[in-house]
């Protein structure tokens, strides 16, 4: 038996034996989705935290992941093998600046992107991922909405709505560095490729795509569309889904350098370390968790 069948096998066993559940984002390393019960995107991932019956969670992405799955289900024990897997972007808003700005658009909504602490969220109306952001601001009665902290996808949304959007000024680090140029030189190699984006791109890279959608959006496009090639504007962990569930496809990355380090932290041997010793875990204090769950569960409400 190789190392990596015999991690694989403790794992799988020590899982049962945890009643546990392995839930991976789209852009974790291929040996983490491949032992994974559930790969998705945020809303993906955030719905079966909540519905899946378990009695723990191994979340196999970034801290904001996790800490939604643990707001949502307190009763069970939520892991993060990887202690210091956190987003930059979900960084950079604090609830003491969000309340600021609040205090200076009193009659707007505020609107939290997941990939946000618990403390933010906490003091936000709704929650909202890449795969409903539109639809949840739709959703509201304000006519001014505070969206936090994604500067590009709140420009994103602003495309489809007539509310007055008020941006953070955060972005992420690895979709924020895409430009139109890497559209070209892809365009100029697989010119017959459509281009497929994840909406915290700029937006003069949105302008150059042919759709826009979150991660798992991205791959049901990619394995339904009669198109054969595509170029991927996201992270680079979501080739290894597509090539798995539609082989068939031929699929360019964007830029081969688009890396989220901090999803590429999980791996086997961190999953099984939080399976033996049942930690790091996850948890919020309830002064946070229950008003960041109204946020949450206000969202997941919406269909
Ligand atoms: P998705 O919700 O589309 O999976 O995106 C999460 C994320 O962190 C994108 O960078
Ligand atoms: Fe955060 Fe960007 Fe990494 Fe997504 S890809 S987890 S937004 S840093």
């Amino acid at each position: 038996m190789t190392n990596h069948t015999a991690l694989r096998e403790k794992i799988l066993s020590l899982k049962k034996e945890r009643d546990a559940i392995i839930l991976a984002h789209n852009y974790q390393v291929a040996t983490v989705q491949d032992i994974a019960d559930l790969v998705g995107d945020s809303l993906e991932l955030a719905r079966a935290a909540e519905s899946r019956e378990c009695s723990a969670i191994v979340f196999c992405g970034v801290d904001f992941m996790a800490e939604t799955a643990a707001i949502l289900s307190p009763n069970k024990t939520v892991l993060l093998p990887a202690q210091d897997a956190c987003c930059p972007m979900a960084e950079m808003v604090t609830a003491d600046e969000l309340v600021v700005l609040k205090s200076r658009y009193p009659d707007a909504a505020v609107v939290a992107y997941v990939n946000t602490m618990a403390e933010v969220k906490a003091v936000s109306d709704i929650c909202c991922t890449s795969a409903n952001a539109v639809k949840v601001v739709e959703s509201l009665p304000n006519s001014q909405v505070i969206f936090v902290p994604d500067q590009n996808l709140a420009s994103y949304v602003a495309r489809y709505s007539k509310k007055e959007i008020l941006p953070w000024e955060g972005y992420c680090i690895v979709h924020d560095r895409f430009t139109p140029e890497d559209v070209s030189r892809q365009k100029a190699l697989h010119p017959d490729a459509e281009v497929l984006v994840h909406p915290e791109c700029r937006p003069e890279v949105i302008d150059c795509a042919d759709h826009v959608f979150s991660t798992s959006g991205i791959i049901r496009h990619a394995c339904r569309s009669q198109a054969e090639e595509f170029i991927i504007g996201t992270e680079i962990g979501i080739l290894h889904r597509i090539a798995k569930l539609c082989p068939e496809k031929h699929c360019f990355p964007l830029s081969p350098t688009a890396v989220c380090e901090n999803m590429k932290k999980t791996s086997l041997e961190k999953v099984l370390v939080a399976l033996e010793r049942m930690e790091p875990r996850i948890t919020v204090p309830s002064e946070i968790a229950k008003p960041a769950r109204l946020a949450i569960e206000r969202m997941l409400k919406i269909p």
